[in-house]
């Protein structure tokens, strides 16, 4: 577990709630445990996601992956145990008042789901790539890395008590962030550099990948009409979500 999730991976989606609590003036305390209930997740999602039953990857943050050091069994344990912790840290944050953390922790549960992460992943691995519309990668995609994005954005601002048209004005921000964030991990899986990601590439060509399905100039086009999408929703906020703005150019740029 320690392994899992302090290996050296960016943070993204702790720092997107972050700068959501931060934006609507949170005490730090709330979207902290919501960053860290969101990178547990993550991390455990990951576990997974390398298993050989999935993308059989022996690779991650540049160290050889979970089930390979410790076995199947112990990375499948540790995936589930870090599931669990993530909710215990937000159920105890008294600094989030207690409804609002039941509607987070309820938030989140949605997006590791059925109709989030675990879905998503369930969909791309039975995804036939040849028979496969852009609508269907766009649902994959939203829903194996968009819904956790959505999560950590919206909890870093429910933390804050924020109102419904902030919230709503973030969810837009956060959908397109966390697709352009997967469409680019596909770009990366085609052309980037495994040294500077950490995990190897050429993996994916074969599957649910935009880059495959669209080409690789396409889908950096789409990642960019997304993250300017992403960045419009913040008008609202006017010059207080220069942090999060900042991060969807960081999404739309970034080579690891
Ligand atoms: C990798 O996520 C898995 C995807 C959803 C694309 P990241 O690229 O954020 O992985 P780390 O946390 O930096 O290792
Ligand atoms: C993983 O997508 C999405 C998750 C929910 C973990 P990928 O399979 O493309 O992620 P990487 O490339 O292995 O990091
Ligand atoms: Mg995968
Ligand atoms: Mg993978
Ligand atoms: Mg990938």
């Amino acid at each position: 577990m320690r392994d899992a999730v302090l290996s050296p991976g960016k943070r993204i989606r702790p720092l997107v709630a972050l700068a959501a609590g931060e934006l609507v003036r949170a005490k730090p305390a709330g979207p902290l445990a919501v960053a860290i209930a969101v990178e547990y997740v993550h991390a455990a999602s990951l576990v997974l996601d390398d298993l050989p039953s999935m993308d059989n990857a022996v690779r991650r943050r540049g160290r050889t992956a979970i089930h390979l050091a410790y076995g199947v069994a112990t990375a499948e344990l540790a995936s589930v145990t870090l599931l669990a912790r993530a909710f215990e840290v937000l159920a105890r944050e008294a600094g989030i008042a207690p409804d609002l953390r039941a509607r987070i922790c309820r938030e989140l549960a949605a997006a590791v789901g059925a109709s989030g992460c675990c879905g998503g992943q369930a969909a791309d691995l039975a995804a036939d790539p040849a028979a496969l519309a852009l609508d269907d990668l766009e649902s994959i995609h939203a829903r194996k890395t968009g819904a956790l994005f959505v999560a950590a954005v919206r909890g870093g601002a429910l933390a804050g008590k924020a109102n419904e048209a902030a919230l709503e004005a973030l969810t837009l921000y956060a959908r397109n962030l966390g697709l352009a964030f997967q469409i680019t991990d596909d770009v990366l899986d085609l052309e980037g550099d495994p040294d500077r990601l950490g995990k190897d590439t050429q993996r994916d060509a074969h599957r649910a990948n935009f880059a495959a399905v669209l080409g690789i100039d396409s889908s950096r086009a789409l990642v960019t009409e997304l993250v300017e999408t992403a960045t419009a929703a913040l008008t609202p906020f006017r010059g207080r979500a220069a942090v999060l703005a900042d991060l969807a150019g960081y999404v739309r740029d970034r080579r690891s």
